[in-house]
């Protein structure tokens, strides 16, 4: 396939958002500049108009709690109204065989732009490809890519810490298949010494593709085996869970799911008190919830509410411009 999507270079207007590979440092400083004032219509009790007129659809082949929840917020936040397509090869056309090439082109006929879910990478560029008229935002395509949930995870980064250079962090769990992973690699390589530590079962291990690309880069990598190789008083810490969906062996999911657990005793050991502790969600028992209520736990509280502002900022910029 030709198509690549075009990079953002400050003229968001219309654009795909199909990878991170699109973004500069200056495209993200952008959208944080959006999100106090998307911070602010959010606590308003009324929904602005920024999106008035406009519909979005909401077309998601994967389950999703947090980006069809808070794509949906985003949009009627600004006073636009969304098309929800959940599960299409159930409860649309699709069940009948209807292609994902045809089925972008009828729903760019009833809306200003399209979120799309998918669970095979590359989904989302083919999708843009086919659509003539509206933009595709990447919701998340398989393995692939998750560009907004990486603009939500820089976005807590850069409150918390007040940059996005000269960090440490360590990302754990399924670092091979885990696209909020690579996503978020890619986006630390576009700021100046960083350094991760990558901890997870050898067999989930970030592909010596993905490890060699991101370090060429720039983003100093450092392989670790045990949570006891954790650095003490990183930045920040990304949890990921090992996701059941993408083996094809329960077994060996049940074998790995588990390998590394934030507990309580692990904080204590190696968190500083400024570190922060990120997880994308959802978790299947890879963070204690006795950690929830610690004040440098953001995965259940900032992280999630960037979620819908950065999506706010995003949907403003593109649609309107
Ligand atoms: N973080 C994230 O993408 O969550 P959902 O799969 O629930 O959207």
């Amino acid at each position: 396939m030709s198509f690549e999507p075009q990079k953002i270079n400050g003229k968001f207007k219309g654009k795909d958002i199909i990878s991170f590979e699109q973004f500069s440092p200056k495209d993200i400083s952008i959208i944080f500049k959006l999100v106090p004032k998307m911070r602010k219509i959010g606590y308003n009790a009324k929904p602005s108009d920024v999106l008035k007129g406009k519909i979005v659809t909401l077309l998601f082949y994967e389950p999703s709690s947090r980006t069809f929840g808070s794509f949906g917020a985003s949009v009627k936040q600004l006073g636009g109204q969304t098309l929800d397509i959940q599960n299409p090869q159930v409860f649309s056309s699709v069940s009948k065989g209807e292609s994902l090439e045809d089925t972008i082109r009828v729903f760019e006929a009833y809306c200003d732009a399209i979120v799309l879910r998918h669970s095979v990478a590359g989904t989302a560029k083919i999708a843009a490809s086919a659509a003539k008229y509206v933009p595709i935002i990447n919701a998340g395509d398989g393995i692939g890519e998750h560009p907004t949930q990486t603009l939500l995870d820089l976005c807590t980064i850069n409150d918390k810490e007040g940059r996005l250079d000269n960090l440490t962090g360590v990302m754990t769990g399924d670092l091979l298949y885990g696209r909020t992973v690579h996503s978020l690699l890619r986006a630390l390589s576009m700021y100046k010494n960083n350094t991760v530590y990558l901890l997870s079962p050898k067999e989930l291990r970030l592909s010596k593709e993905d490890y060699a690309k991101v370090s060429n880069l720039g983003v100093k990598l450092v392989e670790i085996d045990s949570d006891k190789d954790i650095p003490k008083n990183l930045d920040f810490w990304y949890w990921t869970r090992v996701q059941k969906e993408r083996f094809s062996s329960l077994a060996v999911y049940e074998k790995l799911k588990l390998k590394f657990v934030m507990t309580p005793k692990l904080v204590e050991e190696k968190a500083g008190k400024n570190t922060i502790l990120m997880h994308p969600l959802p978790r299947v028992g890879e963070i204690d919830p006795a950690i929830d209520s610690d004040p440098r736990a953001v995965y259940l509280s900032s992280q999630v509410r960037n979620g819908m502002y950065v999506r706010m900022a995003l949907l403003d910029l593109i649609l309107n411009g």
